[in-house]
């Protein structure tokens, strides 16, 4: 009997549906109301709305970064917000809550204060195609397992040895000499540069992307199959992976051919490196290894597992090689569009290591360049205009509190539910003329000499904070610091292309940023 009416109704979807629905966001709406009161949150003072209930904002986004608008418009979004002043604002992506912050008080929960609260959540599923299971994917003891593998490849003895970085440089000199002062690109140089580099520090061997017909390699020094794409399909692929995230839930929608492709050729590189490592036997391992830690080499005595192995590689050679590149892109975009500036690093340089011919190669140390002020000064500025990671996000582990954003002047803790992620932009932070002054949007190394530059806190954020914080951060500085100076020594001209006046540039913003079109300069 009583079966008989729960079918009958069951049936009867029209009337079962609207209930449940309705029932549903009752429950919300009471959870919501209950968890406010008992973690003392307060509704968020902005909030802003696409009118699509979130259906028309990740298209928008999508556009953005296509035009390589991405992390401009992340800027403009918190310009229009009820409250401008208050640089926190939830929002709908397909009718799904997400936040949005740029205050440093909350990245700084985010981040190191409130870590265990927030994980990097569905990171995982977004980048598992070509990522799988390696320090930027997961959390936990997968993490911690990872990081600590890693550790002791950036211990002082391995990242102080800039000698190991002059050969490369060599080759890259000569790919600009062959240009004979006229116009090239020199974003795509620094991206064989740096997987050159990172290539040999990491596995051991470098692929030699630089070595090339064009300067009289005719044929590579190791050959693969997978070697010759890779920079491409490397690239591809990590821009999929940035669309994925934008999906957020939908991101298996972003699945297509050119994406399995790619990331097929971004995996036959890296088992390349896994085959040879696990060629090599026990006593060439022990026996490589006294001339310093070189992670694959590492990772093989611990594990044999092709696929945990190759995942580990990939996962480095993310962090390690276009964040370095886009670095020094940046970096020579503005030099070259500021000769007073390029001068004045011109003088620091040669008063210390000299210039032309009468450079002092050894005296270009570890600690030698970290004593270029003005060095240290222009690559600080870089990242502050061109954070290699513009944006990230968080997702939380459980029903939590951000320290502000709520309330009618945002002081106020503002409630994050389980499972709901918060966006944070390090691109727009980096912009606020709070922090920065008026003068924010300028290219200007001589503010990092300034007292309220010095003490910024959480409102200078380019290698991330608390546990997670980038393991590379000294490695990166000392490599780019090493190419700047050795480029300034070899090539006093430095000059944008002409015809190129646009500015500020467009920016390519997948999972770390670089320019979205060529670099074009000429160099003598
Ligand atoms: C300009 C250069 C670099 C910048 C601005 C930079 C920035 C960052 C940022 C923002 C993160 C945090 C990502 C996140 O938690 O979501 C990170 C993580 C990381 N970086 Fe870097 N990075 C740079 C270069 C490098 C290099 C050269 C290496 C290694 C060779 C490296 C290794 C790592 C690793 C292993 C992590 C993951 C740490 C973890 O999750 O525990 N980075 N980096
Ligand atoms: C590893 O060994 C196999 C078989 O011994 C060989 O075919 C392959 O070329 C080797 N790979 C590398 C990268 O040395
Ligand atoms: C660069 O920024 C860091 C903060 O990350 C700061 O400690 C350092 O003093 C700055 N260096 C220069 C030369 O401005
Ligand atoms: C990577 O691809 C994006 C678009 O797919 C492009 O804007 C960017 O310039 C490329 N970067 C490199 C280094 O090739």
């Amino acid at each position: 009997m009583t079966t008989d009416i729960i079918t009958q109704y069951a049936t009867k979807w029209y009337i079962v549906l609207p209930i449940l629905i309705i029932g549903y966001n009752l429950y919300s709406y009471a959870n919501r109301r209950y968890l406010l009161r008992k973690l003392g949150a307060k509704e968020y003072a902005n909030i802003e709305h696409d009118g699509w209930c979130g259906f028309r904002l990740p298209f928008i986004i999508l556009e953005k970064k296509k035009e390589g608008l991405l992390s401009e418009y992340g800027s403009e979004r918190y310009k229009f917000i009820t409250n401008p002043h208050i640089h926190t604002f939830t929002f709908l992506i397909f009718n799904l809550p997400l936040v949005n912050t740029i205050d440093p008080e909350n990245i700084k929960a985010i981040l190191a204060t409130q870590f265990n609260d927030f994980a990097l959540g569905k990171r995982h599923k977004y980048f598992y195609p070509l990522l799988g299971d390696g320090i930027f994917t997961l959390d936990g003891e997968g993490w911690k397992h990872s990081r600590a593998m890693l550790r002791p490849q950036f211990s002082r003895d391995q990242v102080a040895h800039v000698q190991a970085l002059e050969p490369h440089v060599q080759i890259l000199a000569q790919h600009i000499r062959k240009n004979k002062g006229q116009l090239f690109d020199l974003q795509e140089l620094f991206f064989r540069f740096t997987v050159d580099s990172a290539t040999e520090f990491l596995f051991g061997e470098s692929v030699g992307s630089l070595k090339d017909a064009s300067i009289g390699y005719p044929t590579p020094d190791i050959d693969f199959d997978g070697r010759t794409g890779f920079a491409n399909a490397f690239n591809v692929s990590q821009n999929y992976l940035a669309s994925r995230s934008v999906l957020q839930d939908l991101y298996f929608l972003i699945n297509d051919r050119k994406f399995r492709d790619s990331t097929k050729a971004v995996h036959k590189f890296a088992d390349y490196y896994v085959q040879k490592a696990l060629n090599t036997s026990q006593d060439e391992l022990d026996k490589r290894s006294l001339g310093g830690y070189i992670f694959l080499y590492e990772l093989v005595k611990e594990t044999r597992d092709p696929r945990v192995l190759r995942d580990q590689l990939l996962n480095i050679l993310v962090a390690g090689r276009d964040t370095t590149a886009g670095l020094l892109s940046f970096a020579f975009y503005e030099m070259s569009r500021n000769a007073q500036i390029w001068n004045k690093l011109k003088e620091e340089i040669y008063e210390r290591f000299g210039s032309g011919d009468e450079s002092d190669l050894e005296s270009i140390t570890f600690e030698a360049l970290k004593k270029c002020e003005y060095l240290k000064a222009v690559l600080n500025e870089t990242l502050r205009l061109y954070p290699s990671v513009p944006q990230n996000f968080r997702v939380a582990t459980k029903d939590t509190t951000l320290p502000r954003g709520g309330g009618p002047d945002g002081l106020d803790p503002v409630l994050v539910q389980k499972g709901q992620s918060v966006m944070y932009s390090v691109y727009s932070l980096h912009r606020l003329e709070e922090y920065y002054g008026k003068d924010a949007d300028l290219f200007r190394p001589e503010r990092w000499f300034e007292p309220e530059t010095r003490k910024l806190g959480w409102a200078y954020l380019p290698f991330n904070g608390g546990p997670r914080i980038c393991l590379g951060q000294q490695f990166a500085l000392t490599e780019a610091s090493y190419v700047v100076a050795r480029l300034v020594q070899l090539f006093p001209n430095l000059h944008a292309s002409p015809s190129d006046t646009e500015y500020p540039p467009k920016i390519s913003a997948q999972l770390t940023a670089c320019l979205q079109y060529e670099n074009l300069v000429s160099m003598s």
